[in-house]
């Protein structure tokens, strides 16, 4: 490793490219990072010099001098975690032809579908998710019934959701179907199953759930399942 005066061990883990440095901490704490043989746990942990080796789960860990961040159209049944107990498919299967280890930002459920970014950049992983940056997330819902205007001003100006109030949101396009309702809703925060639980609390439950865009960088007519590789100005895009 190439390491100029002392760097903490989550923001080292997160220049290899092996996670944001959020998850590396946590990868820290459960005891699966060493510095020469030895497990470290302490967070403030700052590897001083070139001649340290670090290992997560027992492989070393290297910097890398380029980074990949990638936009992907996640496919209904893929989980977004990077390996999975259950064997259900995981999306970096996905990814064929592509050379460097890259790791999702964020999460989308098993059954949504839509955009989502992977990265070997744990800071850019860190900035997308930091709620500070308030990246936006927009998303196409199809809802059971027709949702109420006065639900829908409730869901923007936010509501409580397991004690705690979402941060206002906004609702777009609203397209009538057959017993439902297609709407865009865009959001910043990144709540576990936030925008199934919003609707569902105004008694309209998510039939099937599509990301589409984070801040300005849309999915367009990137086909489920293909991904692209994203340029500086794409990634100017996410920050829009
Ligand atoms: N909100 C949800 O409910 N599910 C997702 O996958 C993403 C946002």
């Amino acid at each position: 490793m190439a390491v100029n005066g002392p760097l903490r061990l989550q923001k080292y883990l997160a220049q290899c490219g092996l996670a944001s440095r959020r998850k590396a901490e946590e990868m820290i704490r459960q005891g699966r990072v060493s510095v020469d043989g030895k497990v470290v746990i302490d967070m403030g942990f700052c590897l001083t010099g070139n001649t340290q080796t670090v290992r997560l789960d027992g492989k070393i860990a290297i910097l890398q001098d380029k980074t990949v961040t990638l936009l992907l159209n996640k496919p209904k049944g893929f989980v977004t975690t990077l390996s999975d107990p259950q064997g259900r498919p995981i999306v970096t299967s996905l990814l064929r032809g592509l050379k460097v280890r890259v790791f999702p930002v964020g999460r989308l459920d098993l059954d949504t579908e839509g955009a989502l970014i992977l990265t070997s950049d744990g800071e850019l992983a860190e900035s997308i998710q930091h709620p500070r940056f308030e990246v936006k997330k927009t998303y196409e819902a199809v809802v059971s019934g027709r949702p109420a205007r006065q639900g829908l001003n409730q869901l923007e100006q936010g509501i409580m959701l397991e004690g705690k109030k979402t941060s206002p949101a906004s609702i777009g396009k609203l397209k009538e179907l057959n017993h439902a309702t297609r709407v865009t809703i865009t959001i910043h925060e990144g709540r576990k199953r936030q925008v199934k639980k919003m609707f569902a609390s105004i008694g309209n439950p998510v039939l099937s759930l599509k990301r589409i865009a984070y801040g300005q960088l849309f999915l367009k007519d990137l086909p489920v399942g293909a991904y692209r590789i994203l340029t500086a100005d794409d990634i100017k895009k996410i920050f829009l």
